[in-house]
């Protein structure tokens, strides 16, 4: 008899033609769109593949008596409960390294929107009360000889710090080790400060209220990684009080709702999750996750398995 095709629950269409390439024929496949839908498919699932914002926890566990493994088609795990997986014995797998560039790629675009004020000189454009040039008009600021702090030396963050120096920026890191005075000595000379930090409870506001006082009134603050390691309120107050020069934002503290503060500023560039939206990057993020939800039902343990803490 040929064994029997694992149930793999997926709950999202994440990449059709990975899909139909590389599961389908490996497993039999449910879609639950929803939390009810999804609630009621782990009765049978074997394995399930999840995006960055479904809630993977106690309460959806328990609906999931055979389940072996979780796939999260993203390299941020915060929304998984990573103690209640190691307590049922699953495994997790996530995307990291194939979406190393596209999410520096996309922190250099902010940099440069930002010190540059694109989207205000776009929507003037588009506005027609574009009358002609002007001396005064719209300044932003040169960027290179200017000195960058990244937050979290990971993958993105030296990626980062690749494209930043390409661009003549000097750049240092400010990693977990840090004593509390060598961040605030780094954050006082932090003309763009770019964040590149896991969401866990160590790193939620990770830029307090407190450090931001600290940057200097040129500071350029980035953030591709996730909404809660700002104080979103007390960085909207700096940007209003413009005590930092502006700020770009890919993610936000309570996604995908955006503060009606944060849209009215003009130096701050919003963009909505973008930083592994290129074509590429997500087609290596879907087979990844994919092929690591069968690697390990078929009992083997893959390079991108989450360390369950
Ligand atoms: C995107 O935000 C990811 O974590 O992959």
């Amino acid at each position: 008899m040929p064994a029997r095709k694992p149930t793999v629950v997926i709950t999202y269409p994440f990449h059709p033609e990975v899909i139909q390439r590389e599961l389908k024929p490996k497993a039999r496949v449910i879609l639950a769109p929803t939390r009810a839908k999804l609630l009621k498919a782990l009765a049978q699932a074997d394995g399930l593949i999840t995006l960055l914002f479904d809630r993977v926890d106690e309460d959806l566990l328990a609906h999931a008596p055979k389940l072996r493994v979780v796939g999260n088609v993203a390299v941020g795990v915060n929304n998984i409960d990573l103690a209640a997986c190691r307590q049922r014995k699953l495994t997790v797998v996530n995307t990291p390294k194939v979406l190393t560039r596209a999410t520096a790629e996309l922190t250099l675009t902010l940099l440069l929107a930002v010190a540059k004020r694109v989207p205000e000189g776009e929507a003037l454009c588009r506005s027609g009360r574009f009358k002609g040039w002007a001396p005064d008009m719209l300044l932003g600021h040169e960027l290179k000889g200017c000195h960058a702090v990244i937050v979290g030396a990971g993958r993105i963050g030296r990626e980062t710090a690749r494209l930043f120096r390409a661009l003549g920026l000097t750049v240092e890191f400010i990693s977990r080790d840090d004593a509390e005075s060598s961040i605030q000595r780094k954050l006082r000379r932090a003309q763009v400060l770019s964040l590149h930090l896991p969401l866990n409870r160590q790193t939620h506001h990770w830029l307090s209220r407190a450090r931001l006082r600290l940057l200097p009134r040129d500071a350029i603050v980035l953030n591709t990684a996730r909404g809660p390691v700002i104080d979103e309120k007390a960085l909207i107050q700096a940007l209003q009080d413009r005590r930092i020069f502006g700020a770009g934002l890919d993610v936000y503290e309570r996604e995908p709702e955006i503060p009606r503060a944060l849209r009215r500023l003009s130096n701050v560039v919003l963009l909505p999750h973008l930083g592994s939206a290129t074509e590429e990057t997500r087609a290596a993020m879907a087979s990844l996750a994919v092929q690591g939800v069968l690697g390990v039902l078929n009992g083997k343990r893959p390079w991108n398995t989450v360390r369950l803490k």
